[in-house]
């Protein structure tokens, strides 16, 4: 548990002591099938195969539930655990709140974008407040696989592909979702997922093995779980896929070794959804009893859905496989967990609660600041935005225009039903005089279903046949001929981003381009808006479109928040967490590579490939503002400086426009040379600031061992080398503001 800061450390020291005293007197009369309970998680939804999950709870065989999300039922489940089961031990209720519970947050790429890890904090302070008053006790989230291959689905669901964003975020979220007191009645436990490697899944497909060496595991992929740790998350999940031919569910290494021996973790790993029965399936366990023996040495406490430990535990104890002892190691942490959260005591929601917290007005406005500041201005020439408010007549066209799921966007709470404000109804209500018409044009769809589809809410609708679509695209054209002014709201559906949602392409699916296309020829202003949960390579509208804001997918007040841009009553400053590629088959592609023998300085460079270049079309850290800035004056307070020691970067950030402004202030680094190669570049620092016209701000960061450092391959550990290293600080990735800085031994 973490210590309030003005806990002395005898109380906190005694408090500990009085935890582990009540654990060991519970484990001490709890049977060897009621620990193997605490240690089995009961999928609690219709859909699930198995017993009676009430028989089960009233055996002690389950120590939390998830895929249920109904309040009543957590007290009725919660009664028969606590009232019936042999030791009364209260339920923890499980469930996936991503990105919020009732009031939806942007997609947590989406407020990756924002770089401003309070907005993350904020939104998973809300999403946890009204998923506890539902009665849900620990949340599967924060997500954070860095991911690198926008192919993959799941970027959705994580920051983006840099290791030192990704673990601003990661921190900012844990403490959002977990408070800094397990007691605190409005926040739930976290759960950093998935350890480890899952966003570098071969090809971008899914589920697909992941090959990473050590240095890139310690030095990009593990960052924001090792930030996790440090900011106190309680649990962990386990990944699906094999990691360097182990499944990650199975490796003694990632949660033994690392999380708990050398990164302190004391909370307990849940694997993903079946993955102990699935060790089996993925070619690693001879059966299901293996399956249990392997992942329980490997150290994981909670079986997802699979009963393999429920189903095998006690056999491999009998005959001596595994001890009890071993058992009650992986049990204790749940028990002490379900003590500090205060649950012996307070076991049940209040069934009205949850009504009464989801009214606080004030949750409303932190989605609507948050999906605000995460939007990212890819494009405004000749300044077309923002908009002037007296336009009067506006056609707001495309599939995802009026799409209350394609708004608040993937990864929905089970049975929750999309409430968010659209484009186009946010557009409505900012011009309410204005003549605001619409057309949807073709739908879009995935070519193959979503194999998920049946579990969510959404209405399954037939397929639009050619000529519908056909038909739909012509309305849409003859809607915006009649306007003056043309907004094309453009991207993916919520389904076509998120597990099992990876794609070859990423260019905009179905007719969309097409419609673009036409509509822009019409030679009316045009203001193309992306709700998306990935990188799009919308290289045509890069090129042809004057105005091109990514909304990414923002959620229940996404609408009103995209007409709060388009018309200037906020001015975006978010930067892109992830680079946009030309085209998917240049996935992977990120901008922290090391450098070739043919570097992209030389003269000789023109392209990776001969039939396209390879830069990304938007770079990592880019996004532009209606006002302009300017950083200047770098400086270092020192240099050289010894290994060891930290030195000061200072720059200048001015506001150089006519309109007040966000910029994200970058630190890039790159060390000349050394026991490995590094990265051409790496983010080691940024700064959102906020500035009135002409303003100038000073801006701050340190470098110091824990940003030079870096886990070496030679040297086979963490080294800090004497080298010479470039600075850069600016407004994206491309920087050009450059200093150098020599560490000396
Ligand atoms: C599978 C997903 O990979 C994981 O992220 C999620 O938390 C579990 N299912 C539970 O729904």
């Amino acid at each position: 548990m973490m210590n309030k800061p003005n806990q002395s450390p005898m109380t906190a020291a005694s408090l500990k002591s009085d935890v582990s005293g009540r654990v060991e007197a519970l484990l001490e009369r709890m049977s060897l099938d009621e620990k193997i309970g605490q240690l089995t998680q009961a999928g609690g939804a219709d859909w699930v195969a198995g017993p009676n999950i009430e028989d089960v709870i009233r055996k002690g065989g389950a120590g939390s539930v998830l895929w249920l999300n109904d309040t009543r039922r957590f007290n009725e489940l919660q009664k028969v655990a606590v009232e019936e089961s042999p030791s009364g031990i209260p339920l923890l209720f499980a469930l996936d709140v991503i990105h919020g519970y009732r009031t939806i947050f942007p997609v947590p790429l989406a407020m990756a974008a924002s770089w401003d890890p309070a907005v993350a904090e904020q939104a998973q302070a809300v999403a946890a407040g009204e998923a506890r008053a539902a009665g849900i006790h620990w949340t599967f989230g924060p997500m954070l696989d860095i991911a690198r291959d926008a192919r993959w689905g799941r970027i959705v669901e994580g920051a983006g592909e840099d290791p030192y964003l990704g673990a601003a975020m990661a921190a900012a979220q844990v403490r959002g979702f977990q408070g800094d007191d397990l007691a605190d009645p409005e926040r739930v436990l976290a759960c950093a997922k998935h350890f480890a490697g899952y966003g570098a899944s071969e090809g971008g497909r899914d589920y697909d093995p992941v090959y990473l060496s050590e240095s890139q595991l310690r030095n990009v992929y593990f960052p924001p779980f090792l930030a996790a740790v440090k900011a106190g998350a309680k649990t962990f999940m386990s990944a699906y896929m094999d990691l360097n031919d182990v499944p990650a569910s199975g490796s003694r290494w990632l949660l033994r070794d690392v999380l708990r021996e050398e990164w302190g973790f004391e909370g307990f790993v849940v694997s993903d959804a079946f993955a102990v029965g699935s060790l089996e399936i993925q070619g690693h366990a001879r059966d299901p009893r293996d399956a249990a023996r392997r992942a329980l040495k490997a150290g994981l406490n909670v079986d997802m859905a699979s009963s393999t430990y429920l189903g095998n535990l006690s056999k491999l104890v009998e005959d001596g496989s595994l001890s009890e002892t071993e058992i009650d190691e992986l049990v204790r942490p749940i028990l002490a967990t379900k003590i500090q959260m205060g649950l012996f005591e307070r076991p049940y929601v209040d069934e009205t609660l949850l009504e009464q917290v989801v009214a606080r007005p004030e949750q409303r406005q932190a989605a609507r600041l948050a999906a605000q500041r995460s939007m990212v201005l890819l494009r405004n020439e000749g300044g077309l935005l923002p908009l002037a408010k007296d336009q009067q007549n506006i056609a707001v066209i495309g599939p995802l225009a009026d799409s209350k799921v394609a708004t608040e966007g993937s990864w929905m709470v089970f049975g929750h039903k999309p409430a968010a404000i659209t484009v186009l109804e946010g557009i409505r209500a900012r011009l309410p005089g204005a003549t605001i018409t619409y057309a949807p044009g073709p739908e879009i769809h995935r070519d193959i279903p979503h194999p998920f589809g049946e579990f969510d809410l959404i209405e399954k609708k037939p397929i639009q046949t050619s000529e519908d679509a056909e038909a739909a695209f012509q309305t849409a054209l003859e809607t915006a001929q009649g306007a003056d002014l043309v907004i094309l709201v453009l991207g993916e559906n919520a389904d076509m981003s998120g597990e099992f949602a990876s794609r070859g392409s990423l260019d905009l699916p179905g007719r969309q381009e097409e419609l673009l296309k036409a509509i822009s020829a019409m030679g009316k202003p045009v203001v193309l808006v992306l709700l998306n949960g990935r990188p799009l390579s919308i290289n045509w509208a890069a090129e042809n479109v004057p105005a091109i804001l990514e909304a990414w997918e923002p959620g229940t007040e996404g609408g009103h928040a995209v007409a709060d841009v388009l018309f200037g009553d906020v001015n975006p400053g978010g930067k892109l967490p992830v680079c946009f590629p030309r085209s998917g088959s240049h996935a992977p592609l990120y901008y922290a590579r090391t450098l070739t023998h043919l570097p992209e300085s030389s003269p000789r460079y023109q392209s990776r490939y001969w039939d396209s270049p390879t830069t990304p079309l938007y770079p990592f850290g880019y996004g532009l503002s209606y006002t302009t800035f300017a950083i200047t004056d770098l400086a270092l307070s020192a240099s050289p400086i010894s290994v060891g020691q930290t030195v000061n970067v200072t720059v200048s950030v001015t506001n150089t426009g006519p309109m007040a402004g966000d910029e994200v202030v970058q630190l890039y680094i790159h060390q000349q040379w050394g026991s490995d190669s590094r990265p051409m570049r790496e983010l080691k620092g940024f700064r959102r600031v906020t500035l009135q016209p002409g303003e100038t701000q000073p801006v701050q960061f340190t470098l110091g061992p824990d940003e030079l450092r870096y886990w070496s391959t030679n040297a086979q550990g963490w080294v800090q080398d004497a080298a010479a290293f470039d600075i850069w600080v600016g407004a994206d990735s491309l920087a050009s503001l450059h200093a150098e800085l020599k560490v000396v031994q």
